[in-house]
């Protein structure tokens, strides 16, 4: 049976994949961005400093803790990219991870800097297929992260990291919250 353009299966498999791709990232990524700014308690301070600030730095934590490590592509064609040849119908796995380093696209990659700007991060994948979540997502992280400038976050435990080549994800992060009484 046929909804519009698509098979009942195609239907079916597109709310799979909003199920899942809407629930894992983002499950990883509150997690890891708290992890990073706890990391970097300077910029989680400056932060809290200059809350306007919010929205780079939520570009900056996409950018530091990419959920989606790889994404696979079949080249279409033959083409040379970065000095290797690839033939059409050859696998190519995209690294989200290492591409969000680039020293060649950022400026001291391995700085957290939450007003890096531009930050041009491939964490939502790019072209045709660009993760449609990505206003969704970025929508959320704004809400939590606004929210946690109000309270003191104290790491009190060891991070428990899921073991995956896929999700850059965490499955255990133990933090004591206490409401700040100011914005100090
Ligand atoms: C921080 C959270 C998220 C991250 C990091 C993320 C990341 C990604 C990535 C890397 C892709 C693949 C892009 C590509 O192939 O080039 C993707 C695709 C997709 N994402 Fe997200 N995603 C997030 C949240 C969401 C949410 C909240 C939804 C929906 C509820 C969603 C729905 C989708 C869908 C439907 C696709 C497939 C798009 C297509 O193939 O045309 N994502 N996402």
């Amino acid at each position: 049976m046929r909804r519009g353009g698509l098979t009942e299966a195609e239907f079916e498999n597109m709310f799979f994949l909003f199920a899942v791709a809407g629930n894992e990232t983002l499950r990883n990524g509150i997690p890891g961005g708290l992890l990073t700014l706890l990391e970097h308690p300077a910029e989680f301070d400056r932060l809290r400093a200059d809350p306007v600030l919010l929205d780079s730095a939520i570009e900056e934590m996409l950018r530091f803790w990419p959920l989606v490590m790889h994404f696979r592509r079949t080249a279409t064609r033959d083409l040379t990219l970065g000095g290797r040849r690839i033939r059409a119908g050859e696998k190519v796995v995209v690294y989200h991870a290492s591409a969000n380093r680039d020293p060649a696209v950022f400026p001291d990659p391995d700085r957290f800097d939450i007003a890096r700007t531009p930050n041009d991060h491939v964490s939502f994948g790019f072209g045709p297929h660009f993760c449609l979540g990505a206003h969704l997502a970025r929508a959320q992280l704004r809400s939590v992260f606004r929210e946690l400038l109000s309270w003191d976050v104290e790491l009190v435990g060891t991070p428990r990291r899921l073991v995956s080549n896929f999700q850059n994800g965490l499955k255990h992060l133990p933090v004591r919250l206490r409401r700040r009484t100011s914005n100090r």
